[in-house]
């Protein structure tokens, strides 16, 4: 709920000076995580992981509204950057942005020895209620889940999940390129507690012979998102099409007779004209289908509509969050308003997560600041070291969704991990943002951190 009805649209980084005065927060919230970290090496911090410290903000009697604090966990130390932490960056990130702060390192480094705090290697709990964000997760038949930078889709009484199958080895197609796995395919997974999930197999399955084709195994697909169209009764799904050097920028787009598949694929295209990597999708309440995509060599957003059969998009279409380098989307809306949670852009390294607010899909957007609350400064400032995909509504839960995030492991991307977790908007202003306006205009976005959580009983459907 906004404060104020007629207030003028106001973009703090959209002009330049907006521009330099957010590369200089980013520089000083960077100096100041690596001084922060520094100065942990140096005490002797006996860190004992099982003193959590739970705060219960209690609004209603929501398990949702706990905030979990993590112990900050002392760092080794290290003179340079680790080798296999900028192999695995890739060099599809500039220079400067391989500045990262030192847990970054370490996360991306497979011989680090937190490794198995970002990755631990438990079997997954052998549990069908609780999330456990950055556990392993399995599907009704015991095997890891395959859907990466997914999304949901809610039909009747079914929640289907749809992402990258990246069961395969994960390689470097040169040098000086970003960790991959060859495309497999699109995977769907159904479930009617948003919790168990039933493997419903590839429903867009790689090319495994036609080089030419979008879909042969050496190129790329990613963050497929799936909407329903009510008048020509499909189910559309759009994707991010590339090849290895994510050079063609474009989106592809499917159909379906169902929401299981077989998915057709029709075609890839630059939307517009524009180079588009990281995209979502989003069916709003009257029925109009958005694009939502990086562009302009991942410097802005644009938002598109889509055609009334959600096949291609029209003319109609907005430039957003202009030279803020902003990937991921997702997207969401509550009572009227819309809202987009974002990340920045550093290949697979995690970084801050920011939310975004608007009364119209196109715009005019402004950024609300860092969602991300609880975990430890490290947590927040890299989105609990994950990358959003997507925000689930939840039925029967008022101002509650679920952030779906995927906390990438370039060293083994097949394992790469899910970070669900629950986020409010509205509710309980938090402190002040350390390094961001926190704007009273919109309501509050909230992802809590929680190593382990469960979903209301109302959420089933
Ligand atoms: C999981 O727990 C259920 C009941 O608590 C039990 O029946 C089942 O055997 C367990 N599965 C595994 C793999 O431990
Ligand atoms: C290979 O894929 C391209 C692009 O989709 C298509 O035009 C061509 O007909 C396909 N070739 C064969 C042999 O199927
Ligand atoms: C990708 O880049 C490499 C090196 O820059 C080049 O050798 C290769 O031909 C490129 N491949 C494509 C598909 O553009
Ligand atoms: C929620 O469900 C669990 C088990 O399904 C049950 O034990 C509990 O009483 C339910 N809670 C509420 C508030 O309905």
């Amino acid at each position: 709920m906004k404060l104020l009805k007629n207030r003028k649209p106001f973009d703090l980084c959209s002009s330049n000076l907006g521009t330099r005065f957010c590369i200089c927060k980013i520089i000083w919230a960077l100096v100041g995580l690596i001084l922060i970290f520094h100065v942990h090496s140096i005490i002797i911090y006996k860190s004992n992981t099982n003193s959590k410290v739970s705060v219960s903000v209690t609004i209603g009697d929501k398990e949702l509204k706990v905030v979990e604090e993590e112990p900050m966990f002392m760092l080794p130390p290290r003179r340079k950057h680790s080798p296999h932490a900028v192999k695995r960056i890739g060099g599809r990130v500039k220079k400067h942005q391989h500045q990262h702060p030192t847990v970054i390192d370490e996360f991306l480094d497979e011989s680090s020895k937190l490794r198995p705090f970002f990755f631990p290697d438990r079997r997954p709990p052998n549990d069908t209620l609780y999330y456990y964000p950055g556990e392993r997760w399995v599907d009704t038949d015991g095997n890891l889940i395959q859907a990466h930078g997914g999304g949901v889709l809610v039909v009747e009484n079914t929640y289907y999940w749809y992402g990258e199958n990246k069961d395969g080895r994960t390689y470097h197609a040169h040098s000086k390129s970003l960790a991959r796995v060859d495309i497999i395919g699109v995977n769907c997974y159904s479930s009617n507690d948003l919790r168990t999930w039933k493997n419903e197999g590839v429903v867009l399955p790689a090319e495994k012979t036609n080089q030419t084709h979008d879909l042969y195994t050496l190129n790329v697909l990613e963050r497929p998102k799936v909407i329903f169209n009510d008048e020509t009764s499909q189910y559309v799904m759009w994707m991010h099409i590339d090849n290895a050097n994510y050079t063609k920028a474009s989106i592809g787009v499917a159909v379906s007779e169902k929401p299981t598949g077989p998915f057709k694929y029709l075609y890839s295209k630059r939307p517009n004209g524009f180079d588009s990597r990281d995209m979502t999708i989003f069916k709003d309440d009257n029925g109009l289908g958005y694009l939502i995509y990086s562009s302009d060599g991942n410097n802005d957003l644009r938002i598109t509509l889509l055609t009334n059969d959600y096949l291609d998009v029209t003319t109609v279409m907005r430039k957003t969050l202009v030279g803020r380098r902003r990937e991921a989307p997702a997207v969401f809306k509550h009572q009227n308003t819309y809202y987009m949670i974002t990340s920045g852009c550093s290949g697979w390294a995690p970084n801050r997560a920011m939310a975004h607010a608007a009364d119209s899909m196109l715009g005019p957007w402004e950024t609300l600041g860092n969602p991300c609350v609880g975990g430890n400064l490290m947590f927040r400032m890299t989105t609990f070291f994950s990358q959003g995909t997507f925000v689930v509504p939840l039925p029967g839960v008022s101002d509650s969704f679920v952030f779906m995030a995927d906390r990438w492991n370039p060293a083994d991307l097949k394992d790469s991990r899910y970070v669900w977790l629950p986020l409010t908007v509205g509710g309980l202003p938090d402190a002040p943002l350390e390094y961001d306006f926190a704007f009273p205009l919109w309501s509050r976005i909230t992802i809590y951190w929680h190593k382990k959580w469960k979903l209301p009983n109302q959420t089933q459907l």
